[in-house]
């Protein structure tokens, strides 16, 4: 069978939920409470993983390694045999749907992404919507490939990145910053930067509606940056692109359930719960569980929210903070996961640990 076939999506079609962490998305009171949480790790493949690193010298570029899906579909699977989470994620990059849209995009080792940066509304006709499904078929691939590689019981995540966040490394050309070129041109030129959110939300509700088609079961909307912005952009930026491609989402795969993490959003994240649609929020590390039980639960799936840094420095504080977590926000509508990413300097014992520890956890 060729590698790019779509996979024919049954799961959300006629259940049964047999896989974990789709139950996570389904109202306690309709089935048995389960007995622990689905876990997965934001990040799960990558340097950390020697296996990882083996594989990826091979191909020096990343972004060349992003559209060779033997390599994505190998990545993807690499933590998957370590840990067994009740999930794999596509091995991609947010950063693949600007570089589709013609724009450059490069990772320098050591510095990351670097994108040659949009300096004018006038630039914004440029962005080419035409090309995304020529350059984006390889992904496509890798998504169906993982799909038919990973087992019955494990759920496959698609994932892209939020307008907003595309927006800033557009025109940013970088990460890290804060954001301030962008912001200010959402402030100084709506017009311009409204059309560029409309592209966005476009390309990456095609490319989840691909993902979707080729067997992803879930998806996530990464919105890394949205903690950088004030309120009434917060609505502008992140809630109503958010709100838009869920609707879109939920047009083509209504029983899809879509994640979304505005990352480090602070009380923002009750607003954005209720108001996008979205069937799950990640929740950043800085975000009090206890709070999120009781504001947030009622409405949506929780996410996370063990900070990535206890998954470097391990010992002690990690068993009470890993279990803290399960106790206030499992075990049911609850997914384990980190805060953020898994870290490169993380020793893949401590990973293989909050894995136990998430396994043996009792209701
Ligand atoms: O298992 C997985 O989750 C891997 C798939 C994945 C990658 N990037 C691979 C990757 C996912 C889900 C992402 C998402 C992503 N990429 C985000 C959102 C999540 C977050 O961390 O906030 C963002 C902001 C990016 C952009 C990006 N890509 C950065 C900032 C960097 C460099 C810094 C870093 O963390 O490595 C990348 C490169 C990147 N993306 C690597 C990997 C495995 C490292 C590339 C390498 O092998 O050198």
């Amino acid at each position: 069978m060729s590698l790019a076939a779509p996979v024919e999506n049954t799961t959300w079609k006629d259940g049964p939920l047999s896989k974990r962490l789709l139950r996570a998305f389904t109202d306690e009171s309709a089935g048995e409470p389960a007995d622990r949480p689905p876990f997965w790790f934001l990040r799960q493949a990558g340097r950390y993983l020697p296996e990882y690193q083996r594989l990826r010298r091979g191909t020096p570029d990343f972004l060349s390694f992003c559209y060779t899906p033997e390599l994505c579909i190998e990545a993807a699977l690499q933590p998957l045999r370590r840990y067994r989470m009740d999930a794999a994620i596509l091995f991609s990059d947010i950063l693949i749907i600007p570089d589709a849209l013609g724009r450059s995009v490069r990772f320098v080792e050591g510095q990351g992404p670097v994108l040659e940066p949009l300096r004018l509304g006038d630039e914004i006709p440029s962005l080419d919507a035409g090309r995304l499904d020529a350059r984006l078929s390889p992904v496509y691939a890798a998504v169906s490939g993982l799909a038919r590689a990973i087992p019955t019981e494990t759920a496959l995540i698609g994932f892209a990145g939020a307008p907003w966040t595309l927006a800033l490394y557009m025109i940013e050309g970088q990460g890290g910053t804060g954001g301030e070129r962008a912001r200010a041109w959402a402030w100084r030129e709506p017009d311009s930067f409204a059309r560029l959110m409309s592209v966005l939300v476009d390309a990456v509700s095609h490319c989840l509606c691909r993902q979707i088609d080729h067997g992803a079961e879930v998806v996530q909307l990464f919105d890394s940056w949205a903690g950088l912005l004030p309120e009434t952009q917060f609505r502008d930026l992140v809630i109503a692109p958010t709100a838009a491609i869920v609707t879109r989402l939920k047009a083509h795969a209504p029983g899809v359930p879509v994640i979304g993490f505005p990352r480090a959003c602070g009380i923002l994240y009750e607003e954005y719960a209720r108001q996008t649609g979205v069937d799950a929020v990640g929740l950043d590390a800085g975000v009090p569980a206890e709070w999120a039980a009781r504001v947030l639960k009622p409405g949506c799936t929780l996410q996370g929210n063990l900070d990535n840094l206890l998954a470097v420095a391990g010992g002690a504080a990690l068993e009470a903070e890993t279990r803290r977590i399960l106790r206030v926000l499992g075990p049911n509508r609850f997914i384990f996961n980190l805060g953020h990413g898994v870290l490169p300097d993380t020793p893949p014992e401590h990973i293989e640990r909050i894995a136990e520890l998430v396994r043996t956890a009792s209701p």
